[in-house]
């Protein structure tokens, strides 16, 4: 792992030392609240929101009615219980510009989330948001202890995905020198890196892991590389990934979180000196967290669906988003002001049911990548023999693993998820180099139940 000597200290800005907390300075405005100020600040604006919403958006002037709840019932942060949820089901409904809040001659910008079932959920942006989701960022970036003068490699997909536009302008905004390389061209992009020498990365870990593998096709240790940081988010991901990418790169890594819905990344973001769960921006996103079943807040700490409110977005504002994002809310450590999120492992929609256990793809993960002979390369295959649901786990194995060791490593990992998860799987070492690769987000689980 770099040091605070090493790290970047012939390239000029160098980023956080572990330990060592933003300087005062370079702490913006809302990170310099108290969290008494910050609850003041949250009530005024979501009242605000909840004016606006209701008032320029039909979807919410119904809901809030049929609730028999005006804006102004408001009175208090906990009075936000009594408001209704908006789901995704409600932006297909209002599929594309329904929700929006303003003229469409305000909206200078437009992403959408493609989605894996029906049509896409279509998000607007007025020149503020643009602002504020930059500053966002900016602040993340820093957060993660990118400085101005650093250069930024993004990986993030540019286009319609809010990630590569998103960490795109936010990272101009905090001083850093884009490079935007997208997904995709993986060997171009592994040139680039050792050409280019940027400080910083932001991009899916899965994708991370193809590009690693990419060093290593071509003979460069990762390890040499400029990188400093990787910013990783977009997808669960778990410790023991986060252990392996830091391991085989010599970086820090950290999550950061965000969903369409609420802005694109720059929701949540985690600090390189604690790396402990994700600090919610909430002077402009609010957190709750609910019971995924019958809805009812939970008090900070318990595991729920986590629900988000936006507090000063004007082409979208968005009340009590469901993101189905499974987390708990932690009081803050790094930014005191500021709760944190732990790192979300799951979806509830990604959950699998087999033969009643629930089953999370990250539990497979942690299982997978703590078995040497196997490279962190999986995919969680379900099908159905005769009326039982069968999981076939199908791992790679590393280069020059021989058959011997093939077999220990899948009783190793049968083993791992009996006694860990619950369940019964099959294990299939495959050669290496044979499952997809990741160029954005990874699909881990294929469902050929139906087939
Ligand atoms: O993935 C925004 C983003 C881009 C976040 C780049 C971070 C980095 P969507 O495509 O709308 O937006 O997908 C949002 O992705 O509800 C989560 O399920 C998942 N997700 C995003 N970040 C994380 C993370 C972007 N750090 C959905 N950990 C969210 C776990 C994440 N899941």
């Amino acid at each position: 792992m770099n040091t605070a000597a090493t790290a970047g200290a012939a390239t000029g800005p160098r980023p956080a030392r572990l330990g060592e907390p933003l300087p005062e300075d370079l702490l913006d405005e809302g990170e310099r609240l108290t969290r008494e100020q910050l609850r003041e600040l949250q009530l005024d604006r979501l009242r605000a929101t909840l004016r606006h919403a209701y008032a320029n958006v039909d979807l919410y002037r119904r809901k809030f009615d049929e609730a028999g709840i005006k804006p102004d019932d408001c009175r208090s942060l906990e009075d936000l219980s009594r408001f209704p949820f908006t789901t995704k089901a409600d932006l297909r409904e209002t599929y594309p510009f329904g929700m929006f809040a303003v003229p469409m001659a305000d909206v200078r910008r437009i992403h959408a989330s493609s989605g894996t079932t029906g049509r896409p959920t279509v998000v607007g942006y007025t020149e503020n948001d643009l602002s504020m989701w930059a500053d966002m960022i900016a602040r993340s970036i820093r957060a993660a202890g990118g400085r101005r003068g650093h250069k930024v490699h993004i990986s993030y997909g540019y286009g319609l995905f809010t990630g590569g536009l998103g960490a795109h302008y936010g990272a101009e905004r905090a001083g850093c020198t884009v490079i935007p390389a997208s997904g995709g061209m993986t060997a171009r992009q592994v040139q680039i890196i050792q050409d280019f020498e940027p400080e910083i990365i932001m991009v899916t870990p899965s994708y991370m892991l193809t590009l690693l593998d990419e060093f290593e096709r071509q003979g460069v240790d990762p390890r040499t590389t400029s990188l400093k940081v990787g910013i990783f988010g977009a997808e669960p991901w778990t410790e023991a990934m986060r252990r392996e990418i830091e391991e085989r790169m010599d970086i820090h890594a950290v999550d950061i979180y965000g969903l369409s819905e609420v802005i694109g990344p720059g929701v949540a973001q985690e600090c390189v000196e604690t790396k402990d769960g994700l600090h919610v921006w909430e002077d402009h996103f609010y957190p709750e967290v609910v019971d995924p079943f019958t809805g009812a807040v939970l008090p900070e700490g318990e595991e729920g669906e986590v629900v988000f409110t936006s507090l000063t977005k004007e082409a979208l504002p968005i009340i009590r988003y469901r993101t189905r994002d499974l987390s708990r809310l932690l009081p803050g450590t790094a930014r005191p002001a500021f709760r944190r999120i732990e790192k979300i492992t799951g979806r509830s929609d990604d959950m699998i049911i087999l033969r009643g256990v629930n089953v999370f793809p990250s539990q497979i993960e942690e299982i997978v990548l703590r078995t040497p002979a196997v490279a962190p390369h999986f995919q969680v295959q379900l099908t159905r023999r005769g009326r039982m649901d069968h999981m076939t786990v199908r791992v790679e194995a590393r280069p020059g693993t021989g058959a011997e060791q093939r077999e220990a490593a899948a009783k190793t990992i049968a083993q791992g998820v009996k006694d860990g998860v619950g369940v019964t799987v099959e294990v299939a070492i495959v050669d290496p180099e044979t499952l997809e690769r990741s160029l954005g987000k990874l699909r881990r689980v294929k469902d050929l139940r139906q087939q």
